[in-house]
């Protein structure tokens, strides 16, 4: 009977497609992370590792469960903390979650557009810690989001289910993406989409192209009225210049979901101004993660019974 690592325990219902193919599920109790190490002693027990974005299955987890193990299933859309060149090089196929969660993960988008353009962040923090006064005119005056130009960097599943919500907002939308997707609103040069977008928001997956993706002189291009939002991952924003552009006004305001180094959130960034931070809970909604379980577990099925995963990567 195959041998399948869950490395965290997952929402219900997320493992039937394994339990009803009858697979072996090794599931660890206490739910707690796996270090480095025990993935590495593992993962030649096994014939099938289903991992999260937290779990860091590099080359040497690869190396050791070359030989036995067939496939690492990731339930995540993004598969950065997957070394796939050497996954392919040791003949295990890596699979993903694409599909099910870019609703759920537009949606936090939307609300992180809004929350930051409107400092709802700071107003609620003075509000709970009752330095709220009153109501006053001239208090907390943020950016209006209708009729605002939203730039999305990024123009995958994710980035248009944030357009189709802007154009409902009123908004006007223009996108980025590497490649001339023909679709209207397409600007070839990402610092030109800078200057011009009101709101940018960031939907690429993390790679040695995109790390940094935003740095300061990225900022320096942005409107000082600009809202930076990012909902893809930490490392394309650069922290620290981040920092400094809330601190001195470079930008407005920024939304962020995902931080360079998770889950630590860099101190200058936790006491900025006008930032709406979240815990990286873009796709958290039950139905969305458990729909991602699923999808990563019939990947797993899948590549288990010999069959071509929908879901594969690399
Ligand atoms: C992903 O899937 O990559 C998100 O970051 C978590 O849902």
């Amino acid at each position: 009977m195959p041998r399948v690592l869950v490395t965290r325990r997952l929402p219900d219902g997320g493992l039937d497609p394994l339990i009803d193919a009858g697979h072996e599920l090794i599931e660890r109790e206490p739910d707690t992370p796996l270090t480095h190490d025990e993935l590495v002693a593992l993962a030649p027990t096994v014939d099938a590792i289903v991992c999260l974005l937290t779990d860091r299955v590099d080359a040497q987890v690869l190396a050791a469960g070359a030989g036995h193990l067939r496939v690492v299933a990731n339930v995540a859309v993004g598969y950065d903390n997957i070394d796939v060149a050497a996954a392919t090089k040791e003949g295990i196929a890596v699979c993903n979650t694409p599909g099910v969660l870019d609703e759920t993960t537009a949606d936090l988008t939307f609300l992180l557009i809004l929350a930051a353009s409107r400092l709802a962040s700071d107003a609620e923090a003075d509000l709970r810690t009752g330095r709220w006064e009153g109501w006053g005119i001239n208090q907390y005056l943020g950016r209006d989001v209708h009729g605002a130009v939203l730039g999305v960097v990024g123009f995958g599943r994710i980035g248009q289910a944030v357009a189709r919500r802007a154009t409902g907002f009123g908004m006007e939308v223009l996108h980025h993406a590497r490649r001339d997707t023909g679709i209207r609103g397409y600007v070839g040069e990402l610092d030109d989409l800078l200057g011009i977008a009101d709101v940018v928001s960031l939907h690429v997956p993390l790679s040695d192209v995109t790390r940094h993706l935003i740095g300061s002189a990225e900022l320096e291009r942005m409107k000082s009225s600009a809202v930076l939002v990012n909902t893809a991952r930490g490392p394309v924003v650069d922290e620290v210049a981040l920092a400094d552009a809330l601190e001195t006004g470079t930008i407005f305001a920024a939304g962020l979901d995902v931080f360079e180094a998770e889950p630590v959130v860099h101190p200058r960034l936790l006491a900025a101004p006008r930032a709406v931070l979240l815990p990286h809970i873009g796709s958290a909604s039950l139905t969305t993660r458990t729909r991602m379980a699923r999808v990563a577990a019939e990947g797993v099925c899948a590549v288990l019974a010999g069959e071509p995963p929908p879901n594969l990567v690399g």
